[in-house]
């Protein structure tokens, strides 16, 4: 349907973690009429359930070149370096100025940032807050910043795509808003520059350590808009999501790396700790080799998941350390000073996104991606553990630095919708949702194959089919204006079908994709991206 509303702006930001409300700070301070838009409200994203922390060279004798060293290999070949350095030298800045926003980490008796390990990581080099409460103190800070500098926002608007002018260019988005009294229904924010920094696309799996807003929504707008998207086949699975019954679905609680970086292990149901021999960190090897050796160990004693031991912390360090993941057990019937944890894999980070530059731009003019949206190439095919806040942060200064200095430009006009636009693109049901989870979880989870992969495809093509035989029929509704759960399933489907398309064509094992019947990496043929696009509205 045609926005009923608009509204002008310089820049419209699209998601409210950290990425998100970074860059639309750094804007309005600049002076540029900026507004945030979110699916809904503030602080709904993933960043609040980040636990760990942030990663950053500040500790002393610690380096960016040592942080450099490790995220490289955590990224099994296909990281961009420039990106990496770029990430490891701004960021120990980029922390300090979002302590300047008023974030509070946790400090040592000499009041120090306190610094733990996680996996992959040869240094402490971890801030975190609140013990197992990063994100949520990063929320709080920037959100308060937010209200203080009273900027323009948007609640429950669910991004649906972007406005381009006759050129071509960037001129802002259209929005589905509910329940926001003037800016209700479907609008839409003209602007020269959008900032897509909507997290991830955990909800593609039926288990998975994202909230429910994570539904690949600006992956799915850059690909309707014609924008190049890379390395959507590399799908962290965190190892430790604690496990409460192969029937869960949706959101489930995470047990943070830190917890091993404070020296807990993985063991199996007689307690013997499996990592050690397997990698020189042993339960702090990168994310993927602990994932699969959980995964292994499960199917070698034919059972649903594996434990985490730290029944040696005592009673204190965990009620002082781990205050999160603590209650989070105890409201399970799980007590881990006392008993270990059980624990599994889930789906927890799109190490692909959105293809951008380092100054977060997009192939479309105009068009910024950030933070887990956005593929800036730091992560490779395996992001380490705690380099996301640190993304979010480093690349949104990056890009209101990009708009800020292109200077004031005329606000845009959009095209009109002509005769020759692609047709709408056809609306799933809100109950696929499910279905996709299913299908996914069970043909391109943590170990695929060609077979469960082709099998994926051709159920997400039957769903894609049935959407689109319903748009055709008589009397379908075409003008109604469905609802956020209809684009949101619509979304996983997009994102989800190109994630396998390039699982498919990646026939290696290389950082967090496994390929079970292609075990090695191949340094010969695979050492490259898959990149996607698709001309503008066709999918
Ligand atoms: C964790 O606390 O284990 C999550 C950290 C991350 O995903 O970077």
């Amino acid at each position: 349907p045609a926005p009923g509303w608009s509204i002008e702006a310089d820049v419209v930001v699209v998601g409210s973690g950290v990425a998100g409300l970074t860059t639309a700070l750094r804007c309005a301070a600049a002076g540029l009429a900026t507004v945030v838009v979110t699916k809904a409200r503030l602080d709904d994203g993933s960043t609040r359930w980040a636990q760990g922390g942030i990663a950053a060279a500040l500790g002393e004798g610690d380096t960016p070149e040592q942080h450099l060293d490790d995220t490289l290999v955590a990224g099994a070949g296909l990281c961009d370096e420039t990106a990496v350095r770029t990430l490891v030298t701004e960021g120990p800045g980029a922390v300090r100025r979002l302590i300047g926003t008023g974030a509070r980490f946790d400090t040592n008796d000499s009041g120090a940032i306190a610094l733990t390990r996680e996996g992959g990581h040869h240094r402490r080099r971890i801030a975190h807050a609140g013990g197992d409460a990063t994100g949520a103190e990063i929320s709080r800070a920037l959100v308060g910043a937010v209200r203080a500098a009273a900027l323009r926002t948007i609640e429950n608007a669910l991004v649906l795509d972007l406005l381009t002018d006759a050129e071509g260019r960037t001129a802002g988005v259209t929005l589905h808003v509910m329940g926001e009294g003037q800016h209700d229904g479907v609008g839409a924010v003209h602007a020269p520059a959008v900032v897509l920094a909507t997290g991830g696309m955990g909800q593609v799996f039926s288990s998975t350590t994202n909230p429910p807003v994570s539904t690949g929504d600006g992956v799915a707008l850059a690909l309707r808009a014609g924008a190049e998207v890379s390395d959507l086949e590399f799908v962290q699975f965190h190892p430790t999501v604690l496990f409460l019954g192969a029937d869960r679905e949706g959101q489930q609680p995470l047990v943070s790396e830190a917890v091993r970086g404070e020296g807990a292990h993985l063991v199996d149901a007689q307690g013997t700790r499996f990592m050690l021999g397997q990698h020189e960190l042993a339960e702090l090897a990168p994310r993927d080799v602990v994932a699969k050796a959980i995964t292994r160990q499960m199917h070698l004693h034919g059972t649903e998941h594996m434990y985490l031991d730290a029944r040696h912390f005592g009673a204190a360090m965990w009620e002082r350390r781990f205050p999160t993941i603590l209650a989070a057990c105890r409201a399970h019937g799980i007590d881990p000073v006392t008993e270990p944890v059980p624990v599994a894999p889930a789906a927890h980070y799109a190490s692909g996104g959105v293809r951008t530059d380092l100054r977060g731009r997009t192939t479309v003019p105009g068009l910024y991606a950030c933070g887990e949206t956005a593929c800036t190439g730091v992560h490779g095919a395996n992001r380490l553990a705690s380099n996301s806040l640190l993304e979010g942060l480093v690349f949104a200064e990056r890009i209101a630095d990009d708009i800020v200095a292109a200077g004031p430009r005329e606000r845009p006009v959009p095209a009109p919708r002509g005769a020759g636009d692609p047709a709408p693109v056809p609306l799933l049901a809100a109950e696929s949702r499910t279905e996709i989870q299913r299908i996914m979880t069970r043909g391109a989870g943590v170990i695929r194959s060609a077979e469960g992969l082709a099998a994926a495809a051709g159920q997400l093509e039957e769903l894609r089919r049935t959407a689109e035989a319903a748009g055709e029929e008589p009397g379908a509704a075409k003008d109604a204006v469905p609802g956020v759960e209809a684009w949101e399933a619509t979304n996983l489907l997009l994102v989800s079908r190109v994630l396998v398309a390039a699982a498919r064509q990646r026939e290696e094992t290389r950082g967090c994709h496994w390929r079970e019947d292609r075990p090695d990496r191949d340094d010969t043929e695979w050492r490259r991206h898959i990149i996607v696009r698709t001309a503008p509205g066709r999918q």
